[in-house]
């Protein structure tokens, strides 16, 4: 009897180490954005074209919530409502799938050159924290 408690409260504990390890709160400094200093700051800083275009700023918390010109693209709490993980797993129309590449910016010479170290996919993972950090409330943690 008792024996079969310990082992039922035992199985209980490791199944909730287990959802708690799959929901491992995700950091917004530590974890997003490295993630779009590295891949999108190039462009989407001040003097960046991306910026430029589009009014999207990765250089804060504050800037990246408020989103483009024409609004947010972050919905806290639902990745599968925020247009940002729409682009990043290019489900958008291709024309606007992020990091660009100079050709479709028609970037050329120096400021092509400067832009495309950063212009790369981004990879499952890091696609995958940033949409766990929104579905966890897009955070400023
Ligand atoms: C090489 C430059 C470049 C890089 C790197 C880049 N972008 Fe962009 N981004 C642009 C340009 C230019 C636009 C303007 C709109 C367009 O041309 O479609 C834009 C627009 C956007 C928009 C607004 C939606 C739109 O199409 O208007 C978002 C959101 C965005 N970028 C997110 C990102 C994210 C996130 C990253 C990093 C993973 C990133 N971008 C990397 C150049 C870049």
């Amino acid at each position: 009897m008792f024996r079969s408690t310990g082992i039922m409260l035992t199985s209980i504990a490791s199944a909730l180490l287990i959802a708690a390890c799959a929901q491992r709160q995700v950091s917004f400094h530590n974890d997003v954005e490295p993630i779009l200093q590295r891949n999108c700051a190039t462009c989407h800083s001040q003097s960046g074209v991306g910026y430029q275009a589009s009014g999207f700023s990765v250089e804060s918390f504050a800037a990246l919530m408020k989103g483009t010109k024409y609004g947010p693209m972050i919905d806290p709490g639902s990745s599968e409502q925020s247009n940002l993980v729409w682009l990043l797993k290019h489900r958008a129309h291709p024309q606007i799938n992020m990091p660009k590449i100079c050709a479709q910016m028609n970037l050329v010479g120096d400021k092509c050159a400067h832009a495309a170290d950063s212009a790369r996919d981004l990879k499952k993972r890091e696609i995958n924290l940033i949409a766990t950090w929104i579905d966890q409330g897009a955070r400023d943690n």
